[in-house]
């Protein structure tokens, strides 16, 4: 598979800090979301290690519509309180699914996945989105992936002016 431009620090306490750096950079006078978010998953699918898909849902008519990704093709439509990101819409905070095969309503894009972590996006009090990766490795999501990636959600939610 061709690597990234690249090697990021393996350690996530080096790893995350220069995500979020250069995310704050690409991000910088861009209101945009759809740029915005189509430069964070093709940065993160560079920086992490183990996952197979790093993307967007955003809310769209009461459901999630499939937004910028990088990986496999995905299902296009999930409704509020399905599947993980439904679920975690419906919930309003992060889920991090250690055994996605556990976790009742799962919805596979891609077989090779095995956890995946899911971070709503806000606007205010309002949920414009979700941040999903997925990775083939169980309980791939640590509480500082969470941190992590939490804090590249806050760039985007301050950086973007969301429909
Ligand atoms: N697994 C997700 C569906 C999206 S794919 O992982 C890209 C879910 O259960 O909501």
């Amino acid at each position: 598979m061709l690597e990234g431009a690249r090697d990021y620090p393996l350690d996530k306490a080096q790893l995350y800090p220069l995500l979020h750096t250069e995310l704050q950079a690409l991000v910088e006078g861009v209101p945009q979301p759809i740029p915005n978010l189509a430069n964070a998953s093709a940065l993160l699918w560079q920086g992490l290690k183990n996952v197979n898909w790093a993307g967007f849902y955003l809310m769209d008519g009461g459901r999630l519509v499939l937004g910028p990704f990088q990986g496999k093709p995905a299902c296009i439509y999930i409704p509020v309180g399905k599947g993980v990101c439904g679920t975690a819409v419906e919930q309003g905070h992060t889920l991090r699914v250690d055994n996605v095969h556990e976790f009742p309503g799962h919805i596979a894009c891609d077989t090779a996945s095995n956890s995946e972590i899911v971070i709503p996006i806000r606007d205010g009090e309002r949920i414009v989105g979700v941040l999903d990766i997925d990775s083939p490795v169980p309980a791939r999501f640590d509480s500082e992936d969470q941190e992590g990636l939490e804090g590249i959600v806050r760039i985007l939610e301050r950086a973007c002016v969301w429909p």
